[in-house]
């Protein structure tokens, strides 16, 4: 690969970087007198300049599952909707104005690969049709050494497994972000292998924290955040946490995601969070609470050990690198 200017993701973290509701929702928003760029035109704030379409489904705010609980304050919404990684729109944090060319409604979603039938179907189709949309509380920490705490709202990834019923072959979960280069210009940045890919084991994507979010702090997710949908995946650094996915793709053989192909040495497949594994640029021990700038100590699985620390030893992984490479 030819790198033609100074790599973004070289510079420092400062320079760069229950299917309850089953009235359809197109229904609903049409019975509310809503379309999705009305209701979005409607609603205020930066977290909503930019909202899915998504977003004009009703049910929002999802009841909130109990079971993820927070060690932290929630941060601010302001901060968490404006401050953001979405290099399909630049290298800078503060892109969020940038994404509002991209139309998140209507969204549509292939899921193909080694599963029974092959389909395509419109992102709210899906997430209604997979169902068990809920509220989850979950820290959110990326291997820049910042992190967040945010309330999403989507539904389980084993969900979506189980309704595509893939073969037992099946051994990944590869997942892709849109391509269009017009409404994304950083993918215009060729040096960059786009389109973002991410990818999971199956264990890894019907582990019970992995979570498929359509909407933060109680409402549709904005496009700064990966509208209309995107992966959650907390005990991992936030790069595996894949936006705006048109793709989930079936697979025997493990996926190379957009990070390990630019440069495998810092960003592993696994990449769990661990704080005995420095990356070189950032020193992991420690992460910088985005909103008040208090440093923490960074913890083993990001503090979910509990939920994945058995998934990993079922696999009789000893060396706490692999984990991350
Ligand atoms: N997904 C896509 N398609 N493009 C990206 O640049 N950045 C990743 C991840 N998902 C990224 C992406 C990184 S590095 C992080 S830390 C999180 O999104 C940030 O999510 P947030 O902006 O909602 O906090």
């Amino acid at each position: 690969m030819v790198i033609k200017s100074k790599r973004s993701w070289e510079l420092s973290e400062a320079a760069a970087t229950p299917e309850a509701v089953y009235m359809n929702r197109r229904q609903w928003l049409k019975a509310a007198g809503f379309t999705g760029l009305g209701l979005g035109a409607a609603l205020a704030g930066p977290g909503f300049l930019a909202s899915s379409a998504l977003a004009a489904i009703g049910g929002y705010p999802f009841a909130r599952n109990e079971a993820y609980t927070l060690d932290r304050a929630i941060t601010d919404e302001e901060e968490a909707t404006t401050y953001t990684n979405f290099y399909e729109f630049g290298s800078s944090k503060n892109i969020w104005k940038k994404t509002r060319k991209m139309k998140s409604d209507p969204w549509t979603v292939t899921i193909d690969g080694m599963v029974e039938a092959e389909m395509t179907l419109d992102a709210t189709d899906l997430v209604d049709r997979i169902g068990g949309t809920e509220e989850r509380l979950y820290r959110h920490r990326c291997v820049e050494a910042w992190s967040m705490a945010v309330p999403w709202s989507g539904v389980p990834l084993a969900n979506l497994v189980k309704f595509a019923r893939p073969a037992a072959g099946a051994k990944y979960l590869r997942m892709e972000t849109f391509m269009d280069p017009v409404v994304a210009p950083g993918q215009k940045q060729s040096w960059y292998p786009w389109p973002y890919v991410e990818g999971l084991t199956i264990d890894e994507a019907t582990n019970e924290l992995a979570f498929l979010a359509t909407g933060i702090y109680g409402k549709p997710l904005p496009n700064q955040n990966g509208a209309p949908i995107r992966l959650v995946t907390p005990w991992k650094y936030g790069f595996k946490s894949i936006k705006s996915i048109v793709r989930f793709t079936f697979t025997d053989e493990r996926p190379v995601s957009f990070w390990e192909q630019l440069a495998g040495n810092e960003y592993g497949f696994w990449a769990n969070v661990n704080p005995g594994i420095p990356h070189p640029r950032w020193p992991q021990r420690t992460e910088r609470l985005l909103g008040t700038g208090q440093r923490v100590p960074t913890q083993m699985y990001n503090g979910y050990g509990e939920q994945v620390a058995e998934m990993y030893a079922a696999l009789g992984i000893t060396d706490p690198r692999e984990l991350y490479y």
